[in-house]
């Protein structure tokens, strides 16, 4: 269970937040799982409706929806978050497809790129999409380009202009109440924020039976769960809003625990590497867009001139999303072992490393060329997706977790 102080004010709110429904207003306290459940279903009804004119009393920056607006008094936030993919959750690899669909099919993909109705108002003056009202003028609290900020500040934490974050840990001086304040809802604290947008509907798309996204339900059934570990905890650190992942090696090392061991046989050398998921709260990769290979390698100094075993670890199906290839995606706890026999000969003066070769979007560099060799496609889409497959490339890195001089642990071969 989660234990909060007890020092959160409660500031009254104007009356459109009030109408927005006095269960919000639950003292939190008192808060159950339910209450939780039913903060994340309003927060989460999408389409999500524009917000409309903010409280009069509020500052033009108090009121503004550009992420930079809030930087002003949430710097540190602000920082983390503008490095975060969250941020760029509306990267070219995104708006290059959109801009090659029917506004109808594009909506579909705003309600986790970027959620917010009046990013789908501002996307729809940006692609001039035909509907009457979707050339009216933006509010004045909203920017120009904020479909282009992604999994935008207020998204998360603004509705109704009512600011909602998890009960006060490190109290922001608030002389002036800037936003009136904000609303404490433990369900910030609670891994089923993150599942409206990392966790398919039982309905949603499967291949061979299996939800393609299914993050939430992996971490549900692992042994983080019932120790209480939520997705926060992992992801967010003292709170902080870089939700670094598969793209950061740092993290994936994090993920992983190795062993690379050697034994002198008859006349061979035999070498076994084995990695482990003991650290992500999920499998390791969650999904089917990151693609990794373990790899034992043969050293000579410190270049590769053999490789001497290699295992993919992921879940790889066709561009058709119809046909699976394999699905050797790692479990919390369970473990991949690579194996190798050599001639004491090859083995002599030489090293071998345990490598983990991550590519974090490898569906995506098959998908961005394919699409591009199909032709078809608006000029500006093009652009987009032409950046976006050298991006998705760029984010390859390989991870050496242990390497090992051959025969000295039982003699020289
Ligand atoms: C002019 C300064 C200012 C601006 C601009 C501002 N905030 Fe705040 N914010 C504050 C202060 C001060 C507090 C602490 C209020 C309190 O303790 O009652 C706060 C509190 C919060 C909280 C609650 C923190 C917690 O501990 O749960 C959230 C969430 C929040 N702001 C989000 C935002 C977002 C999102 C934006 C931009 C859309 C924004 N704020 C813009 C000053 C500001
Ligand atoms: C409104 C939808 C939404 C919510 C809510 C959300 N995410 Fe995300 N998240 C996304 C999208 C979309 C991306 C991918 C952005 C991109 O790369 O274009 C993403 C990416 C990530 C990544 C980076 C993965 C990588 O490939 O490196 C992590 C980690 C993550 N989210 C964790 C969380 C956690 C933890 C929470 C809950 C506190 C959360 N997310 C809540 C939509 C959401
Ligand atoms: C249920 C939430 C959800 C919906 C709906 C959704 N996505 Fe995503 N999308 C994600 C998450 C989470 C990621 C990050 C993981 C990954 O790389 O697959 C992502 C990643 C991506 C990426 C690769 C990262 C990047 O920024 O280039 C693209 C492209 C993308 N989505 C396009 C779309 C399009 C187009 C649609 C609508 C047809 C769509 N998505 C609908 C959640 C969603
Ligand atoms: C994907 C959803 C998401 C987005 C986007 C997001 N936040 Fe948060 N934010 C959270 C969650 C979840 C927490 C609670 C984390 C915890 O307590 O472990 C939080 C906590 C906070 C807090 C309270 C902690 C503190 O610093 O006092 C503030 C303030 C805040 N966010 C501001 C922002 C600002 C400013 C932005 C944009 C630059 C932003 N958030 C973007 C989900 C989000
Ligand atoms: C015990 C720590 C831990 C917990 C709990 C955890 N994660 Fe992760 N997560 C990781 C690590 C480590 C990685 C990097 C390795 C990887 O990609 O699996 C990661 C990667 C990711 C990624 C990147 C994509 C990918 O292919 O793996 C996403 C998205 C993500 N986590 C979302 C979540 C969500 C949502 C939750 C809660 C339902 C969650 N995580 C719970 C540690 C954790």
């Amino acid at each position: 269970m989660l234990a909060f102080r007890r020092t959160t004010r409660w500031r009254t709110r104007a009356a459109s937040a009030l109408a927005a429904g006095a269960a919000f207003f639950a003292p939190w306290a008192a808060a159950g799982a339910d209450s939780v459940e039913a903060f994340l279903d309003r927060h989460w009804d999408h389409p999500l409706a524009p917000q409309g004119p903010p409280p009069a009393t509020f500052s033009e920056r108090a009121a503004s929806f550009d992420p930079a607006d809030c930087a002003a008094c949430h710097p540190a936030r602000h920082r983390q978050w503008r490095e975060s993919r969250h941020a760029h959750a509306m990267g070219p690899g995104v708006l290059g497809q959109l801009r090659a669909m029917p506004p109808r099919r594009a909506e579909s993909c705003l309600r986790c790129h970027a959620p917010l109705g009046e990013q789908r108002q501002s996307l729809a003056r940006a692609l001039g999409w035909p509907r009457a009202d979707d050339a009216a003028p933006l509010p004045g609290y909203v920017p120009a380009d904020l479909h282009a900020r992604g999994l935008a500040c207020p998204a998360c934490h603004v509705r109704e202009h009512t600011r909602y974050g998890p009960p006060a840990q490190n109290r922001l001086p608030s002389a002036q109440a800037p936003h009136d304040g904000f609303v404490a809802q433990p369900a910030y604290r609670d891994s089923r924020f993150c599942r409206s947008c990392h966790q398919f509907a039982p309905d949603g798309r499967r291949l061979n039976g299996k939800l393609l996204e299914n993050t939430y339900e992996q971490w549900r059934q692992s042994r983080y769960a019932d120790a209480g570990v939520s997705c926060q905890d992992c992801h967010m650190p003292g709170q902080s809003h870089r939700w670094p992942g598969i793209h950061e090696p740092d993290m994936v090392r994090r993920a992983v625990q190795s062993r690379l061991a050697q034994r002198r046989g008859a006349d061979r050398w035999h070498v076994t590497g084995k990695i482990t998921n003991a650290g992500a709260g999920h499998k390791l990769p969650t999904y089917l867009t990151a693609q990794l290979w373990a790899e034992l390698v043969l050293l000579d100094g410190d270049d590769a001139v053999a490789t001497l075993a290699r295992q993919p670890i992921g879940w790889k199906a066709d561009l058709s999303l119809r046909n699976e290839a394999f699905d050797t995606r790692l479990a919390p706890d369970g473990t991949v072992t690579l194996s190798a026999a050599l001639d004491p000969a090859r083995a002599r003066d030489r090293r071998a490393a345990l490598r983990l070769r991550v590519a974090p979007q490898e569906f995506y560099e098959r998908f961005f060329a394919a699409r591009l060799e199909n032709g078809g496609l608006p000029v500006r889409a093009r652009r987009d997706l032409a950046r976006a497959l050298d991006a998705a490339k760029s984010t390859r890195f390989t991870l050496t977790l242990k390497t090992v001089a051959l025969g000295m642990a039982d003699g020289r071969p």
